[in-house]
């Protein structure tokens, strides 16, 4: 199989530059080799940053950059039921070429975390699984691979082009605003929502099904449901309940937690 080469080319730079001598205990065997390339699709997920932080118990600890207006990338998880290969490192410098646009499309919004140590977190959880196909087969594009994908699902224009905007006032039904995604992304989406303190639901993230050649389509799996338990662990967020109305609020640099207080 060839994408083991690429996970077992990693383990052995991981050893060669002793890297593995922190990080590794035992991970980088052949059977989380295995596990963690055997997935079948994976999902695009963006946040969006309005509704970012009203799920955050912690009132002090989120903040949106005023650079930030629009959709974000959360991350890029192939939706497998193991582990990835945390033996596979990524640096800084890595990133240096492709900063600028992860910055603008992939920032934090917890306060004092590093941009580098969020996407640092993504590729050790995700990134190394998506590592075993060879168009992510390394830290770089598979950063570029997401990026590329958030570029081309262009949420913001045909949500304005039927006219659902932000807005603390106006709700949208969950129909609705797929009636506009499904021309854009087909039907395998999902549409996740946080409850606010007023018992309101808004739209926080959204999430795109793909296969792992980067193309839509990609079915709903057994496997998700373990997948999503293991990502979502400990998460505010749900999916949009079908019987309610959603919020798709407005972006509060002053105060984020409650954008529509
Ligand atoms: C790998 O698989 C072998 C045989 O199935 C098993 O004995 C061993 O415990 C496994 N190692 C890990 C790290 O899971
Ligand atoms: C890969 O995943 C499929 C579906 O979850 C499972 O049936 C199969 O046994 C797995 N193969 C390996 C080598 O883990
Ligand atoms: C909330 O986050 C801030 C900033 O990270 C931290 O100093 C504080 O201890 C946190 N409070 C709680 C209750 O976790
Ligand atoms: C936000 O998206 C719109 C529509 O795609 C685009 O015109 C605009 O430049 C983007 N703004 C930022 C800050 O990225
Ligand atoms: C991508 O992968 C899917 C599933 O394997 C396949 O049906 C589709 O034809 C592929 N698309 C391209 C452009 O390679
Ligand atoms: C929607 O359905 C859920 C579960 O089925 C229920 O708990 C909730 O009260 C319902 N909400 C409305 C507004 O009907």
């Amino acid at each position: 199989m060839s994408y083991d080469k690429h996970i077992l080319w990693a383990c052995t730079a991981a050893l060669v530059t002793g890297w593995v001598l922190t990080y590794d205990n035992g991970l980088c065997s052949g059977n989380v080799t295995r596990h963690s390339c055997n997935w079948t699709c994976m999902q695009l997920t963006l946040q969006w940053p309005g509704s970012f932080c009203i799920g955050l118990n912690n009132k002090t600890i989120c903040q949106i950059p005023q650079t930030v207006s629009n959709w974000t990338i959360h991350g890029l998880w192939p939706m497998r039921t193991g582990h990835c290969c945390d033996c596979w490192p990524v640096f800084h410098s890595h990133l240096q070429e492709i900063e600028p646009e992860l910055i603008q499309l992939w920032p934090s919004f917890l306060k004092g975390q590093h941009y580098f140590s969020f996407w640092k977190e993504e590729w050790i959880k995700h990134g190394t699984c998506a590592g075993c196909e060879e168009s992510m087969g390394s830290p770089v594009l598979y950063f570029q691979a997401a990026v590329k994908l958030r570029k081309l699902f262009d949420i913001e224009s045909v949500l304005e082009s039927v006219g659902i905007k932000t807005s603390c006032d106006v709700s949208y039904k969950p129909e609705d605003i797929r009636g506009a995604l499904t021309p854009l992304l087909g039907t395998d989406y999902d549409l996740q929502c946080v409850t606010d303190s007023k018992g309101r639901e808004a739209w926080m993230q959204l999430k795109i099904h793909l296969f792992r050649n980067q193309t839509l389509g990609c079915h709903k799996q057994e496997q998700e449901e373990k997948f999503n338990t293991l990502a979502w662990f400990n998460s505010p967020a749900h999916l949009c309940p079908k019987n309610t109305t959603i919020f798709y609020v407005p972006i509060n640099y002053e105060n984020p937690h409650e954008p529509c207080n």
